[in-house]
Parts: C-alpha cells; structure tokens; sequence
C-alpha cells in the first residue's frame, strides 16, 4: 500500500476525534441532536484547524442512515461512501479552482432535483471567498430560498471577503487555532500508534512551528519521520525547522564577550541570510544567560553546555544580569519594531553599548574580511597589564615628569628627553640630535617655570644634545605599548573560538590599544 501522508490519514472522521474546537463541536452537536438544522453553514478560521474536516462530518450528520444525529454510525452506507470521498449527494467544490460564475451555475443547476443516495444534498463549498462577484449572485439566489433537501456549508479563511449578503445568510462557526499544547499531545498520539520512537521536545519544537494548524502539524511529523528514517528527534527537527540551535547563537556572545560591533553585525548578517525567527533567537539568548548566569554563581550545579561554561567566564555576573533584562524587554518590544531584524539589531547594540563600566566606543562601519579589527577590549585581565608595567625600568624622570604639570609641546619637548643630573639648583635633561627642531627659547622657558613651580625655589634647566640612545619617558612609552599588544595578540590568537572563526571567514587579527 502507497504511504498516505499523515494529514490524511488522521483526518478526523468523527466530532470527538476532532482536537481543540470544543465551543463549535458542542453547538453543533446540540442543534443536530434537536434538529434543529440550518440551511447554511460557514466555518472559518486560519489554515489547517478542521473546517473542510468538519463540513465532511456535518455531511455525514445529516445523511447518516441511521438519523440526523451527532453521532453518525461510520459503517452505514452513506457514511462510508462519504468518508471515502465517493457520495454522490455531497458535492465538494474548491472555489480556489472553480471562481467562473458559470461553475456557480452548473453546480447549482442541479439544486432542485432530490439527493439520489441520502437525506440532503450537501454543497461543501471550500475557500469560499474565492468566488467571483457574479458566482456569489448566483450562489445567493439559492441561499435566499433553498429547497428542503439542500444543505450548505462554506469553508473559508477569509470571511472578510465574503459578501455580507451571503454572510447573513450563514450560521458562522469560528475555528480557533489550536494550542501548541494540543498539538503536541496529538502528535505525541499519532507517534504511538504509528510506532513512531519520539523525543518529546522534538514534537514541541514541531507544535511550536505549525502555529495552530494541525495540518501544518502533521505535515511537519511527515518530514521528520522521513528525515529521521522513522523516528522523530529535536535534532533533526532542528535541522528541518532551521531553528536556531545554541550553536549558531554562540558566536553572538562571543562577539559580545570582546565588545566587538563588526563582528556582532557580522554575525547577525549571517544569521539574517537564512532568514530566522528573531523572536526565538531572542529567546535562545535568554536561555543562555540564564543558563550563563546560574553557571558564574554554582558551576557544575546544572547541566550546562560545555561550550557555556567557556563563555560563562568572559562576562562580569553584572554583565549577564543586563543582558538578560534587555534581550527580555528586546523580545517583549519585538513585535513593535518595523521588522524583526531591526529590533534584534538594536536589542544587541544596547547589550555592546550598555556594558557596566565599559565606556561605549564608535564601531567602523563593519566589513566582512575583518570581523575582529577591534578585539581592544579583549586585553588581558588588569593584573597582567599592570605586571608588564612594574616589570619595565621606571626612573625617577617618569615619576616625575607627570608632577610637572605640564601640557601641549612643552610636555612633548619634556617627555623625549630624559634626565641626567638633578640638583639642589641645576637640573640637566638631555635631547636627542633628532629631536633638536623640537627645541626652541620658549618651551625651555616653560619647563625652566614648571621645575621652579614644582620645587617651589629657583633653579637652572639645562638642555643638552645627544646623539646617544635615550630611554626617553615616551621610548619606554611605546616599549610597553607594544609588549601589551603582544600579550594581547597571543593571548587573542589561542583562543580556539577566535582561531574558528579565522578559519570560517578567513579572517585576520588586527589588535590596536586605546589611547
Ligand atoms: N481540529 C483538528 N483536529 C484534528 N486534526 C485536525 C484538526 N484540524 C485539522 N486537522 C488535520 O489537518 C488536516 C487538514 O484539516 P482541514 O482540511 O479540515 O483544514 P482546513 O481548516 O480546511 O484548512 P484549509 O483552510 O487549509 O483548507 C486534517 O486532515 C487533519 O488531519
Ligand atoms: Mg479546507
Ligand atoms: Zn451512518
């Protein structure tokens, strides 16, 4: 036997096999068992949530050989023939494919003769709204005065765009979507019947996806039956639904964790391409500072990702904390945003730009063959710079120089000399033979004022001319400068989640230090 896709072959086929739809089921069931029949039903309500399944089943309420009933028996004659699609009283019409007012008049040309099998004469008229102008004059003529053996039941997921000649006309039953939670149980259901092995976060995800629609559902259990070879996983599900797994999020903490905007934009525009829902991103990220945050204050407390135990220790708990509060209200003000790109965009750039205690810095417009050129922020911890530091030769120049107080050339003049002797009333600084041009009457005069302030009595400034190698206040300046970004780059270079992302975008490391 060929495989029957699920949405078929579990399609409902009698009121209690329906899921969800309780207010309509009831309401129809009580008038059936009254019969108190009407001569035209309208279902509406979005895509796959029972309306064509539930004017099949009306059908066969009303042409049950047994009676008009709520309940009909499945096996009688007209019963079967309706659930096999082959009754001949129950004319089933796709509006979509038939709009010509001429099918209107065909299929209703017919109207006044009795049924030939059953009761009534049922028209299933689906996606209703479809019809032309002149259909539904055609149609209405009918509905103002239809024959005791007619029945008709319209289906549509646009009620708007029904004439309210024919609205009035109906009784109109609204279905509703169905719950994620309803979804899952019966596919949770169908899964055992069909011996189908299930994991059931797997048919969550696929409940979350079908948004109300059980025929979405089930098409959805279909793929993943098929993807799985038989057994439904998240995984796959995943893979299927191309849902964002914790992987794909990563490198968005990580781009937060060195403050880096090109590589945060970066990383959106790849996520952008396969065009997400930003929602569940935002709610992926939520689970993982939460998750981030639980593991700072108890390690191995929780089974935490391994790859968020790495993570974990790149942000302050302070960090997280705002990072939390914003991605929640970046989620709730989602729907607000003129798209949802748009609103992710700038929830990310509020967690870059309000970090605790990190003044925000102007990114450069991002470009792709750089995503880390701008990694400052990943400088070793504090102790580290500082041990470079002590660990140069300070002299008494350098502790001096900035007590001086002094500022602009002057300062600059002062800073590439360095200082030979000091006494009581003579200080001598020296100058290097290439740095003459800098000397002039006026900045000597200035460093003269500023030694006298300082010492607060009155002494001599002397410069002298060198050509030997002076280890000048800013000479050691620019040796710690570039034995810090050294450290920085090593330690920038043996993070395998930096050496990843070389591979993946064949970048290169670019580190600079903030003034
Ligand atoms: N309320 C429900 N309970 C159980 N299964 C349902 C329900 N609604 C839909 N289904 C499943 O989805 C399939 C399609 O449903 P149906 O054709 O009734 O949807 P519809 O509302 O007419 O959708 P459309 O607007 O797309 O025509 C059914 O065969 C059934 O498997
Ligand atoms: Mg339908
Ligand atoms: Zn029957």
């Amino acid at each position: 036997m060929s495989y029957q896709v699920l949405a078929r072959k579990w399609r409902p086929r009698r009121f209690q096999d329906m899921v969800g739809q309780e207010h309509v089921l009831r309401m129809l069931a009580n008038a059936l068992d009254q019969k108190r029949l009407h001569h035209a039903y309208l279902f509406t309500g979005t895509r796959g949530v029972g309306k064509t399944t539930l004017g099949r089943i009306l059908a066969k309420c009303f042409n049950c050989e047994t009676d008009v009933t709520s309940t009909p028996c499945g096996i009688c004659h007209s019963c079967k023939a309706i659930d096999a699609g082959q009754f001949l009283d129950l004319y089933e019409v796709d509006a979509a494919s038939r709009t010509k007012v001429e099918d209107t008049r065909e299929l209703l040309d017919n109207v006044l003769y009795a049924p030939s099998q059953g009761r009534y004469k049922v028209y299933l008229i689906d996606e209703a709204h479809m019809l032309s102008n002149h259909s539904f004059n055609a149609l209405l003529k009918t509905l103002e005065e239809p024959p005791e053996h007619v029945k008709f039941v319209l289906a549509t997921t646009d009620p708007k765009r029904l004439p309210a000649t024919i609205l009035s006309r109906c009784l109109q039953f609204h279905l509703k979507k169905i719950t994620p939670g309803q979804i899952t149980q019966h596919l949770q259901h169908i899964c055992s019947e069909e011996t189908v092995t299930n994991e059931i976060p797997a048919l969550e995800q696929l409940a979350k996806s079908a948004d109300g629609s059980m025929r979405d559902a089930l098409s959805l259990l279909d793929q993943a039956i098929a993807y799985g070879q038989g057994s439904v996983n998240k995984k796959d599900v995943d893979t299927i639904l191309g849902s964002m797994a914790q992987d794909d999020i990563l490198p968005l903490l990580q781009a937060l964790a060195i403050q880096d905007g090109n590589h945060l934009f970066n990383t959106i525009a790849l996520l952008a391409e396969r065009a997400p829902d930003f929602q569940q991103i935002l709610e992926e990220l939520i689970s993982m500072f939460h998750q981030i945050a639980i593991n700072q204050i108890v390690p191995n407390a929780v089974n935490i990702d391994s790859s968020i135990a790495i993570i974990a220790n790149q942000f302050t708990p302070e960090d997280v904390q705002l990072y939390y509060q914003i991605a929640l209200l970046g989620k709730r003000d989602l729907p607000l945003t003129p798209s949802p790109q748009q609103g992710f965009e700038m929830t990310m750039l509020r967690m870059l730009a309000f970090k605790p205690n990190v003044t925000a810095t102007r990114t450069p417009i991002m470009s792709a063959e750089r995503p880390l050129s701008k990694p400052e922020k990943s400088l070793p911890p504090k102790e580290k710079i500082v041990d470079v530091l002590t660990a140069t030769h300070t002299t008494e120049w350098r502790d001096l120089l900035p007590k001086l107080e002094l500022s602009g050339m002057a300062y600059a003049l002062a800073a590439n000399c360095t200082l030979e002797t000091i006494t009581e009333n003579k200080v001598v600084l020296a100058l290097s033979a290439n740095h003459q041009p800098m000397l002039n009457q006026k900045l000597q005069e200035r460093i003269s004022e500023a030694f006298v302030r300082h010492f607060k009595h009155a002494l001599q400034v002397e410069i002298i001319i060198t050509t030997a190698e002076l280890s000048t206040p800013v000479k050691q300046q620019q040796h710690e400068k570039k034995q810090q970004l050294e450290v920085a780059t090593h330690s920038i270079m043996q993070d395998p989640r930096v050496k990843q992302l070389i591979d993946m975008y064949d970048a290169t490391v670019e580190v600079s230090l903030l003034a």
